[in-house]
């Protein structure tokens, strides 16, 4: 057998341990698909003393000095699993720089700066795969990037944060409150101890942004996404959508559009939305991941598995650790960033979108004109109406019905133009619910 293909671990955390642990259980087979051995030259880390229970590895091999690390010669791979921006790509750009092949789970990076590795991986000759970036164990990536090449890709629909969509299905199965089911989710181990990045949105933003990049060959970062989270979902929202047949998710949405001029766009937006029942995502329970894939001659894949966890997470990584391998044995390298479209990101504005919006206002003569006439001067057709008790408007304004509105599809701007206006109006006592409604007319 050829010599070993010798691994630089960065990180030793729930992904970094999961890496070591399969490494070994898997070594005679990983050798004999690979065609040499895998061998761990270092494992980079922030505390070399913390007790990492009976990982099966010498421990002579941690060091606090990743940099020291990838610049050694016996190392052929760098894996990331440490995360956050800096020092992390300082230490990616050095290592394919150097023509070492690159593997991470650094979906924060990517989408922030994604074009500074790929040039890095360029300009040193060397492979950069990120399989564990999105979606965890599902393999999505190299699909999109490999097997769909030969198609054109035109909308991407996932469920890519699996915290949220265990918050989500919580509230929807027993009726729970937003906070009792994040609390919920902190003690299953789900939500991490600062969960700002899961439920204001930061993290699905990201996956949309590699997403999109790969499906539709241009570069989109995560500033370009538009991303809301799901703090301000209600008890009442997931109710009013069972009431319609639908269910609340927290949606990733990348589609290929066309400005005024006729040009080529790409839109890519992060946001809670109605789905209904019927949707295939809408199955989607738990902490689990699914992406919709709408292409071409393909038509709709459905890609769906866990998102999260050490495991999951650690299999992606280490799919990716056995195509470097075999592309440094034979002496190649995988195609670079097909990012040739270059298409220009349409603001959120100009999105079309569906609105469901409900609003306690006065049960009197003329109100349901006056609002009406609101959505038909921002020319937003209305689909449906349905008028019931109210659902508690502020005391004194005499708010004693309640209006449900869904719309046909607009432009957001035009919804949200609209909302604005209902909250002014006298007859209106409060706009209690005003959720995106997506997946069937
Ligand atoms: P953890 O916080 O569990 O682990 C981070 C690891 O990095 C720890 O071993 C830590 O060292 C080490 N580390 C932190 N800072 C430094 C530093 N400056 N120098 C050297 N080592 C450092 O993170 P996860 O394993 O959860 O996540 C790792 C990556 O994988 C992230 O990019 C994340 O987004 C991504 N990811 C995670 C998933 C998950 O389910 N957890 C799923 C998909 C992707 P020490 O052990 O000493 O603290
Ligand atoms: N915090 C992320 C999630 C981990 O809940 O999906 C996987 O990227």
């Amino acid at each position: 057998m050829t010599s070993p293909v010798r691994l630089a671990l960065l990180g030793c955390g729930t992904v970094g341990s999961e890496v070591v642990r399969l490494l070994h259980e898997q070594s005679a087979d990983l050798a004999a698909r690979i065609g040499a051995p895998l061998e761990i030259a270092g494992i980079a880390v922030r505390r070399v003393g913390r007790d990492r229970g009976d990982l099966p590895v010498d421990p002579a091999l941690f060091t606090t000095d990743p940099l020291g690390l990838i610049k050694r010669d016996d190392v052929d791979v760098v894996v990331e699993v440490v995360g956050g921006i800096e020092p992390a790509r300082g230490w990616l750009v050095e290592a394919l720089r150097a023509g070492k092949s690159v593997v991470t789970a650094n979906k924060a990076l990517l989408a922030e700066d994604g074009a500074a590795l790929h040039d890095a991986a360029a300009e040193g000759g060397a492979d950069l795969y990120y399989e564990a970036s999105v979606a965890g164990a599902i393999p999505l990536l190299r699909p999109l990037r490999d097997s769909l090449h030969g198609d054109r890709i035109n909308r991407v629909t996932g469920i890519v944060n699996g915290t949220t969509n265990f918050i989500l299905s919580a509230m929807d199965a027993t009726g729970a409150g937003f906070a009792e089911a994040l609390e919920e989710a902190t003690e299953l181990g789900y939500a991490e101890a600062d969960p700002t990045a899961d439920v204001e949105g930061f993290d699905a933003a990201a996956k949309a942004a590699i997403l999109a990049s790969l499906a539709f060959h241009t570069r989109v970062t995560a500033a370009d996404v538009h991303r809301e989270g799901i703090t301000e979902v209600t008890a009442a929202d997931v109710a009013s959508a069972r009431a319609m047949g639908c269910t609340i998710k927290l949606l990733c949405i990348a589609a290929r559009g066309a400005d005024a001029a006729g040009r080529e766009t790409v839109s890519v937006r992060v946001h809670p939305a109605m789905i209904p029942l019927t949707h295939p995502l809408a199955s989607v329970g738990d902490a689990f991941n699914a992406v919709f894939v709408e292409a071409e001659a393909a038509g709709q894949l459905m890609f769906y598995g866990r998102g999260a966890g050490g495991a999951p997470t650690a299999s992606a990584v280490l799919g990716d650790v056995v195509a470097v391998a075999r592309n440094r044995l034979a002496g190649a390298r995988a195609a670079s960033e097909s990012a040739y479209a270059d298409l220009a990101v349409r603001p959120m504005g100009e999105a079309l979108t569906r609105y469901h919006i409900s609003l306690d206002v006065a049960d009197r003569p003329g109100v349901l004109e006056a609002v009406a006439g609101v959505f038909a001067r921002h020319e937003v057709s209305i689909a449906t109406v349905r008028q019931g008790p109210a659902g508690g408007g502020p005391a004194g304004r005499g708010s004693d019905a309640e209006l449900v509105i869904v719309t046909h599809v607009a432009p957001d701007a035009a919804l949200a133009a609209t909302v604005r206006e209902l909250r002014g109006l006298d007859i209106v006592g409060s706009v209690t619910s005003v959720l995106r409604v997506e997946g069937g007319q």
